[in-house]
């Protein structure tokens, strides 16, 4: 059986179509990232399955029921905002919860236990990470089937997020199923068995990692940093290319041939490499061989 099924579904805020037909299927067990850049149609999506959040037209299943309130409690949801009160403490919070979820309340001991979190604390006292945490916490009061994380380490530095990432990690283990919507292609190939690319409302791709990183067609990519001049040169012979500060990537086909080319165009221009790596394909380059961008 299917976690989700979703078919043919589509979302407009007045006239602006925000959804235009997905096509999605998540399998039981299974952590599935939808990435994509802002207003990619992510959260919409997300909110229609935990919210409630109505919509055009469409099919969805959840775990073979349609999605309906009785659906509802199989959904553990941690939005992207917090949803802790500041001035309560992590454990009033929990409780809180606990009772408007009509939960047990002794799920917030093993919560406060399983994320190690500051049971007296209050909220605003907390950082970032243990913020984050909490608002996973709070999704997990009653044992969803189903878990959908929207942007769950937005913000977070590499730490925290590392952390977060565990927690998440150990959560699949245990055999939830989790959707999570992300813009970071690291923690969509650090989580998830399988991705869905959005852009502007559509699903582009769907597979797992290594699936989407051959459709950047075979090559590597060389990346490039330093102080760099002549770029507009490298892109005009290389167009697969993203510049941004310091740094190139550059999609090629055949890395021994273009990388004396690329040194020898960036130098020329008077560049000043501090380093240069031929490496594999990220989810990045995906996007920008699909979209012809980058995806912040
Ligand atoms: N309540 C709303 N009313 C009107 N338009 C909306 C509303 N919510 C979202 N949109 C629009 O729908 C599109 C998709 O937005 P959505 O928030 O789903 O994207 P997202 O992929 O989650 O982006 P982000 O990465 O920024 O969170 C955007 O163009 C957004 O401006
Ligand atoms: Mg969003």
């Amino acid at each position: 059986m299917k976690a989700l099924d979703i078919k043919r579904l589509r979302k407009s805020y007045g006239d602006f179509l925000a959804l235009k037909g997905i096509d999605l299927e998540v399998n039981e067990g299974e952590v599935f990232a939808l990435l994509g850049p802002n207003g990619a149609g992510k959260t919409t999506l997300i909110r229609i399955l935990a919210e409630g959040l109505g919509y055009d037209s469409g099919e969805i299943r959840v775990f073979g029921e349609p999605l309906s309130k009785k659906t509802a409690r199989l959904i553990g949801y941690a939005p992207q905002e917090s949803i802790a009160y500041d001035l309560l403490t992590v454990e009033e919070n929990l409780r809180f919860y606990a009772d408007l979820y009509d939960a047990p309340r002794e799920r917030v001991r093993e919560l406060i236990l399983e994320f190690s979190l500051p049971a007296k604390k209050k909220v605003k006292e907390l950082s970032d990470g243990f913020k984050r945490r909490l608002n996973l916490a709070i999704a997990l009061l009653y044992e969803p089937e189903l878990l959908i994380l929207d942007e769950p380490s937005a913000g977070l530095d590499v730490p925290s997020r590392r952390e977060l990432w565990e927690a998440i990690g150990r959560l699949r283990e245990g055999g939830k199923t989790i959707l999570l919507a992300t813009h970071y292609m690291e923690e969509a190939e650090a989580l998830a068995d399988r991705v869905a690319i959005m852009n502007e409302g559509t699903v582009i791709a769907v597979g797992t990692p290594e699936e989407l990183k051959s459709l950047a067609g075979e090559g590597s990519v060389i990346h490039v940093e330093g102080i760099l001049r002549g770029t507009e040169r490298v892109k005009e012979e290389f167009p697969r290319t993203i510049e941004r500060e310091d740094e190139l990537r550059i999609a090629v086909e055949d890395s021994k041939t273009a990388l004396p080319r690329i040194v020898e165009l960036l130098v020329e221009a008077g560049s000043k490499i501090r380093t240069i790596r031929v490496e594999e394909p990220t989810l990045e380059d995906v996007f920008l061989k699909l979209t012809g961008r980058g995806l912040e």
